[in-house]
């Protein structure tokens, strides 16, 4: 079961609104709080204009012009005696209402001379403003219903109301839309990595935006394209292993075996056999022979491979002295060098450039028997090109492509008869490209070859 997971709509989604009811709740305070406290001074200032004016006026002489002045200016005119009875209401029956000495603003104004308060007035069942002054002989006091004040405070708040509606609207349909830009690439990259984990094959992500969101996208798709192209050469190589483990293990196998089975037909009387026993021996020895060069090739092959690169100057001409005299060829009539730079040099270990050069001359003088052979030493370009030319058999054009893979021989048994394993020229490859160089062949079938290498020159 997938864990449940709050999507970042969501979670924008909630903060937003949060943000924004917050910010209206406080909207909301601040613009009734300016509103009353404007109201109530407002009221306190119009309020303290009758008061100034009722100062003068007598409760009990004036009661008609009290009356017509509370009715015209909507405003309650109390006047209470100091023992807190009444002794004149605009809006009710003086006698009949209870002691006033306990209300707050009477209170204050006996001490203070002034008095004022917002509370709920039992005898008109409202929210009134109060101010009260202290005369000579009575409290004058005046009010008005706060409904007048909370009139306009209720209609700015259901503007407020309004804003705040078509805000979070708004914002909602932005976030979904900005959400949206985000999650659908996520969304493809994130089935994109399973299938790429799955080791399915996938396609190549489109980059929609220039973001944050297109940088991930664009990097996945480098990232998978390269673990895909390491992928293949680990897989290439790996096969590569193999088939050397199977090819190595084959031919290994063979003179053993041939070895092993000699060895026993002599141990059971073929030793005392005078007519057979020395060919039996001379078998062994060949054998044994055949695989000791093997190993040195598979030797070789393996060291030229792991060890480090270590390069010296080597003196090309030097190198074909020592192969004349190690390979006999100023013996063989028909060998020729053709070499009029004598100073071609290379960046490379002597060992392995020698071993280039003698797999290529020992081919042609094992393979083209009475031939024409002729071991072409010169520079091309900024190169050196050393090429082993033959008269001899050829290779089919169909065997070309392969020639230079390990064991591989178009005439196996040819190539044993020889003493061959089918290493050199693979010896050759690795070598060249080790030094940056490069291998070619060129050959017809009766017509002879010529096997070529190159090799970066060091500049004199
Ligand atoms: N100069 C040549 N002329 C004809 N065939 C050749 C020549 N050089 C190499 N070959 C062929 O290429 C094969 C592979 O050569 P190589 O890798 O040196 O292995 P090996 O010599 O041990 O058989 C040989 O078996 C041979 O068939
Ligand atoms: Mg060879």
């Amino acid at each position: 079961m997938n864990k449940k997971h709050i999507t970042l709509f969501y979670k924008l989604f909630f903060v937003t609104v949060l943000i924004l009811t917050l910010t209206f709740i406080m909207s909301f305070y601040l613009v009734q709080d300016t509103i009353k406290n404007l109201s109530v001074n407002q009221s306190i200032e119009l309020l303290s204009g009758h008061n100034n004016y009722l100062a003068n006026l007598d409760p009990n002489s004036d009661k008609t012009v009290l009356d017509n002045y509370a009715k015209k200016h909507a405003v309650r005119i109390t006047y209470i005696f100091k023992n807190g009875k009444i002794a004149f209401d605009s809006d009710n029956n003086a006698s009949e209402m209870e002691n006033h000495l306990n209300r707050p603003e009477i209170k204050e104004a006996l001490h203070n001379k002034t008095g004022q308060g917002v509370r709920y007035s039992n005898t008109m069942k409202k929210q009134m403003l109060y101010i009260a002054w202290a005369l000579p002989d009575y409290v004058l006091r005046t009010s008005i219903a706060l409904k007048n004040i909370d009139d306009p405070i209720r209609s700015s708040v259901r503007k407020l109301l309004f804003f705040h509606i078509i805000l979070l609207t708004i914002a909602i349909i932005l976030i979904y839309k900005t959400t949206q830009t985000i999650t659908r690439p996520l969304n493809k990259l994130t089935e994109s990595i399973i299938k790429f984990g799955k080791g399915e094959k996938i396609e190549k992500l489109k980059v929609i935006a220039n973001d944050e969101v297109g940088m991930l996208t664009d990097s996945f798709n480098k990232m998978s394209i390269q673990l895909t192209e390491d992928l293949k050469e680990l897989k290439r190589l790996e096969n590569i292993r193999k088939e050397f483990i199977a090819n190595a293990s084959h031919e290994l196998k063979t003179p053993l075996t041939t070895i092993n089975g000699f060895l026993e037909t002599l141990e059971n009387g073929a030793i005392d056999d005078p007519e057979n026993n020395r060919r039996f021996i001379q078998i062994i020895k060949k054998n044994s022979n055949r695989l000791k060069t093997l190993v040195e090739d598979m030797l070789n092959l393996s060291a030229i491979e792991n060890n480090k690169v270590e390069k010296k100057e080597v003196t090309i001409s030097l190198v074909m002295n020592t192969l004349i005299e190690d390979m006999n060829l100023t013996d063989m009539v028909n060998i020729r060098i053709i070499n009029n730079n004598k100073s071609l040099k290379v960046m490379a270990k002597e060992d392995d450039i020698y071993l280039a050069m003698q797999n290529y001359i020992d081919n042609a003088i094992k393979y083209c028997p009475n031939s024409e052979i002729e071991i072409i030493i010169k520079k091309l370009n900024n190169y050196l090109y050393f090429a082993v030319k033959d008269s001899g058999p050829g290779i089919e054009e169909k065997y070309q492509d392969r020639l230079f893979e390990r064991f591989y021989r178009p005439d196996k048994t040819r190539s044993q008869d020889k003493g061959g394993t089918g290493l050199g020229l693979s010896i050759v490859k690795n070598v060249i490209k080790k030094y940056g160089g490069s291998v070619g062949l060129e050959s017809e079938k009766d017509k002879g070859s010529i096997f070529y290498f190159t090799l970066p020159l060091v500049k004199s």
